[in-house]
């Protein structure tokens, strides 16, 4: 295992922010990541997976241990259902790629979404109607005080809206080394009900989808609207959709009748912030190499070589802006560092 100082991570996160780190390295495997962790007691450890929904805003004075551990386990457990586990370090993606391709449904919706399998339970990935706790069934995590090796099911989890306990009461806490998954192998249960979706296959004259053509549609969907970070740097979207009382939303939609909404219950709508910044006249405008994206106002954008420090000015810009302008406060869906 090596140790690399002063290592820039601008590679490493999707944003493409230039900014160093101490002390760097790649961990391979579960027996390294314990045996490094025993080694480096009482350090300013930080975990980095596919740096795919963080802004780094400064240099890291930390020992940056960048998970990289593969390798993905099948088990046929019924006539229509199967465990799969991947290691942390696969890339999500090309782990939906590898359930599509052995016919294994669940998580066709989640295709394209930046990032490594050990960072998706984090923020409960979700996109297109499906969320990862949807499939989810558990998770390894290596503490990084002890170095003990826990399992966490579903339910300790505490999956929510982009968020768990990983987010919270555990944050920095644990390591995720390996996510458990119980998918379909025959009866799929297919989620086309995101209206671009259906659209999309009815457009192809696709009546009777697989899991690979809703697969296909998400990421052509996606392509149309999210930048790739391989081309310009992002965290996809940069806040959440805000969930407010009904009752408020009643008096925003008198003075905004064509304000979008989802109905989350009796009580709560939710209110795409896309929609909210895209009013406040912020798509498209671009401030040196940082900017607000132009087909899709939820995610802010490096053209270069901005600083994580010029995002955040824009993300402050627009938050106080929608607070003056709507009552509302956006939470920011990415983590700043
Ligand atoms: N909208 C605008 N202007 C914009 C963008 C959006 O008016 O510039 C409005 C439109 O009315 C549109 C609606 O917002 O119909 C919803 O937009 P979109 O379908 O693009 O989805 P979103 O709510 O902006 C969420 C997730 C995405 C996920 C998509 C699809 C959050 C914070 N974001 O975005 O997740 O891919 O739905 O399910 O919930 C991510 O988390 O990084 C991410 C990309």
């Amino acid at each position: 295992m090596k140790i690399e100082r002063n290592k820039s991570l601008k590679e490493h996160n999707t944003f493409g922010i230039n900014v160093k780190a101490t002390e760097f390295i790649k961990i391979n495997s579960e027996k390294e990541l314990i045996e490094i962790l025993s080694m480096h007691k009482g350090k300013n450890i930080f975990i980095l997976s596919g740096g795919s929904n963080m802004l780094l805003t400064k240099d890291l004075e930390a020992l940056v241990l960048h998970i990289t551990i593969k390798g993905i386990t099948t088990n046929i457990e019924s006539d229509n259902s199967a465990l799969v586990s991947a290691n942390a370090g696969e890339n999500w993606h090309d782990f939906v790629e590898f359930c599509i391709h052995n016919n294994f449904g669940g998580i066709e919706n989640l295709s394209l979404i930046p990032g490594y399998v050990g960072s998706a339970p984090i923020q409960n990935i979700g996109a297109y109607g499906v969320e990862i706790k949807d499939s989810f069934i558990s998770c390894e995590a290596i503490h990084v005080a002890s170095g003990t090796k826990k399992l966490f099911t579903r339910e300790e989890c505490n999956f929510g809206y982009r968020n768990s306990i990983f987010k919270n009461e555990l944050k920095g806490k644990y390591i995720i080394t390996k996510v458990t998954f119980r998918l379909t192998t025959k009866n799929h249960v297919l989620n086309t009900s995101y209206g671009a979706i259906e659209k999309a296959l009815i457009e192809q004259n696709i009546i009777s989808p697989t899991i690979k053509d809703v697969s296909e549609t998400v990421i052509s969907i996606r392509k149309s609207k999210l930048p790739d970070p391989e081309e310009i740097g992002n965290s996809g979207s940069f806040f959440k959709n805000p969930v407010i009382p009904s009752e408020s939303f009643a008096e925003l939609q008198k003075l905004h009748p064509d304000i979008p909404f989802y109905q989350v219950d009796k009580n709560n709508t939710k209110i795409p912030a896309g929609w909210l910044i895209e009013q406040s006249g912020f798509k498209g405008k671009r401030w040196g190499d940082a900017g607000v994206h132009i087909k899709q106002a939820l995610v802010l954008v490096n053209y270069d070589n901005a600083s994580g420090q010029e995002i955040l000015e824009i993300s402050k810009k627009i938050r106080e802006t929608i607070k003056e302008k709507f009552g509302i406060v956006l939470e920011t869906e990415v983590n700043i560092i």
